[in-house]
């Protein structure tokens, strides 16, 4: 059971806000199928804008707009039942124009029926972010390596190593929770930064890419069970190779219907006789 129920109607602040219990766990959901199988293990599904890359086949996640996510966020929240529902606010709809950050977070939660939304950025974005929950919208933070900010799968690498770039992410997560962040994910991140990053900041610290020392930890559900193979992140571990189990099944149905295997006479109608329709 995870220890987010939603039925208790704790605000998201109160479920997954609070540090030093269970490891949290996350996990991506795009649809509603994924959504309810992953419901009663999870404690928060993310409608990742990375289903830009995983869904729709793009290259990074900057070209998807707001209706997309939209559509794809009232799919998942109405499916779950028990986790927290976060649905990413896509490249270009709140980082450049606070009143369009405001309204466009407001359509996300009237128009999903989510529980909070996710804003990747640092210390630049905490103003947006603070507005965000002044208006009563829970926003959970994204820091370290930001997908939005990358064009292309080489540009996906790990941060943290020098000492400048460590103190600017500390100071990220410092200035997001101070926003008012509930949570904050911080992705692809060296385990000694996440660490710090961790225990400095108030909030809980969900981890993707960025060690065990986080609060709890977030993966792409498709990456974790080998439906989307284009490429792997080191930091992916896959529990799961539904891809290859995929081909299998379509290779046997494919043979099958060539040599009239399928449909059988079990998955065929056949017309009622006057006896079996009376019973
Ligand atoms: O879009 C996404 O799936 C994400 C996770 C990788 C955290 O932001």
């Amino acid at each position: 059971m995870p220890r987010t129920a939603k039925k208790s109607h704790l605000p998201v602040k109160e479920l997954l806000g609070p540090k030093g219990g269970m490891p949290i766990v996350g996990l991506t959901a795009y649809t509603a199928p994924t959504a309810r199988r992953i419901d009663s293990h999870v404690d928060f599904m993310l409608v990742g804008d990375s289903l830009a890359m995983v869904i729709y086949g793009m290259e990074n996640t900057r070209n998807l707009d707001l209706d997309t996510m939209i559509r794809h966020g009232r799919a998942v929240a109405q499916a779950a039942e028990q986790s927290i529902v976060v649905v990413d606010m896509p490249f270009g709809a709140y980082e450049h124009n606070r009143d369009k950050a405001l309204s466009n977070a407001q359509r996300v939660m009237d128009e999903t029926g989510c529980d909070a939304v996710k804003m990747e950025g640092g210390a630049e974005l905490a103003g947006t972010v603070a507005a965000t929950v002044a208006k009563g919208i829970p926003v959970m933070g994204h820091i370290g390596l930001m997908p939005q900010r990358v064009r292309s799968a080489k540009q996906f690498k790990s941060k943290g190593h020098s000492p400048s770039a460590r103190r600017r992410i500390l100071n990220d997560a410092a200035a997001i929770a101070e926003a008012g962040a509930f949570a904050i994910v911080v992705e692809g991140v060296v385990e000694t930064l996440a660490r710090e990053i961790t225990e400095q900041t108030p909030v809980s610290i969900i981890g993707i890419g960025a060690s065990v020392a986080c609060d709890g930890q977030i993966l792409v559900t498709e990456d974790m069970t080998g439906i989307f193979d284009s490429f792997k992140a080191k930091f992916v571990k896959r529990y799961a190779e539904l891809g290859q189990a995929m081909e299998v099944a379509v290779a046997e149905y494919a043979e099958e219907v060539r040599t009239r295997q399928f449909p059988s006479p079990e998955h065929t109608y056949k017309t009622r006789t006057k006896k079996a329709v009376q019973k």
